[in-house]
């Protein structure tokens, strides 16, 4: 039996040099049918209903032909399901209305057990039905934040350009900065582990921004309980994507926390980034999102220069370098995708041939 295109990406067992293809937020407000379903309908409502999130997972996958789902939620999901109270507002983001900056604080973030998220395991498994079950050609992701994403939110408020309490925290009293971000590992390898229970066959760690941090403390504070939650999904034998926003000084740490794939921004050319990891990693990447808006003949050679330096990497999955943004011509995604599959594996192949061929030349 052929493995799906992305599984088979992910495991770097991709003989037909296949190049799959989604979007980071390829499901939300680039898309007219996700405005309609969701109006009136907050966000996290919509997270708690099993078939608008069924409905919602699908339609960027029958317009778009991509080769998997993401499963439609956020990630304070887990953590407003755990008892925090905290709300996500249209245009803003996550907001906490009391922020975690104490130990007592603290105490308002209880474990997360699978039976808080009910909801969540069965708008999974009405998605895998929809998908074509166990076996399809196109997978379901799962995923979760990270344990530094989620703190910056939690302690922050929301949303924030510098993270300077997050940072001020971690650096001035780590074993609560510890404790807070054990918790939070707590409680994404829960979200997680329902997610792939239920029928998800791929999960991404969403540490987004964790490329504010220099390498060493990233390595102190933060990779210890990435790498926690990483090795527990690892027991169920799905790929692991590790992704965040400019870690490109950050990649070789991403990797040793225990990815199968790692997500690469547009900051640095997937074949830099492969040259970076070494051959252990398929990578993800890394259109940067911003050239949606270029005309098509410029944007398709960005696409085409994408696929090239992504066959550095034995696997490698198309996609942004971060999310769709809302004003994108969805139009121009389907585009993209049906580029990507027609081009793809014959793109990676010459790519491959001629970087053989150059280091034959070199080396003979
Ligand atoms: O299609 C998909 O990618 C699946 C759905 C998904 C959402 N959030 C839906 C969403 C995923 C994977 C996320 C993860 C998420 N949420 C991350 C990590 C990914 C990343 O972007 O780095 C982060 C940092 C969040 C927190 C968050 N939630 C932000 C920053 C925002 C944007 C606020 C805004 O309105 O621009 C949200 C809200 C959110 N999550 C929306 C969607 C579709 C938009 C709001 C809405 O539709 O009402």
């Amino acid at each position: 039996m052929t493995d799906a295109p992305l599984l088979a990406a992910a495991r770097r067992d991709n003989p037909e040099d296949l190049v799959p293809v989604w979007f980071m937020r390829q499901a939300g407000r680039s898309l007219p049918e996700y405005k309609k379903v969701r109006e009136g309908i907050t966000m996290l409502d919509a997270c708690t209903m099993p078939d608008l999130v069924r409905e919602i997972t699908m339609q960027p996958v029958r317009r778009h032909d991509v080769d998997a789902a993401i499963f439609y939620s956020d990630i304070m999901v887990p953590v407003k399901a755990a008892g925090l109270d905290l709300d996500i507002t249209p245009g803003i983001g996550p907001q906490i209305a009391q922020p975690i900056r104490s130990r007592a604080d603290l105490d308002r973030l209880p474990e997360l057990t699978p039976d808080m998220i009910g909801y969540i395991a069965e708008a999974v498994g009405l998605v895998v039905d929809e998908l074509g079950g166990p076996e399809s050609a196109k997978p379901l992701i799962g995923f979760a934040g990270a344990p530094f994403t989620l703190a910056s939110y939690l302690i922050e408020g929301g949303p924030s350009k510098d993270y300077a309490r997050t940072k001020a925290l971690m650096v001035s009293d780590p074993d609560l900065w510890h404790d807070l971000c054990a918790r939070l590992a707590q409680i994404s390898q829960v979200f997680l582990q329902v997610q792939v229970a239920a029928g998800a066959r791929a999960i991404q760690l969403f540490d987004s921004w964790a490329g504010s941090l220099p390498a060493q403390d990233y390595q102190r504070y933060v990779m210890p309980h990435s790498a926690g939650v990483l090795a527990a999904l690892g027991e169920t034998g799905v790929p692991r994507i590790h992704f965040g926003v400019g870690t490109g000084e950050l990649l070789p740490l991403l990797g040793q926390a225990g990815a199968d794939v790692l997500g690469v921004d547009w900051r640095i050319p997937l074949d830099e980034a492969a040259r970076r990891v070494g051959p252990a990693y398929a990578l993800q990447g890394n259109l940067d999102p911003a050239l949606l808006g270029a005309p098509w003949a410029v944007l398709a050679e960005r696409v085409r220069d994408v696929i090239r330096a992504g066959a550095a990497a034995d696997g490698h999955i198309f996609n942004l370098g971060h999310g769709v943004p809302p004003t994108t011509d969805p139009t121009v995604l389907t585009r993209i995708v049906e580029l990507i599959h027609t081009e793809g594996p014959e793109l990676r192949r010459a790519a491959r041939a001629t970087a053989a061929d150059q280091l034959e030349r070199t080396h003979p």
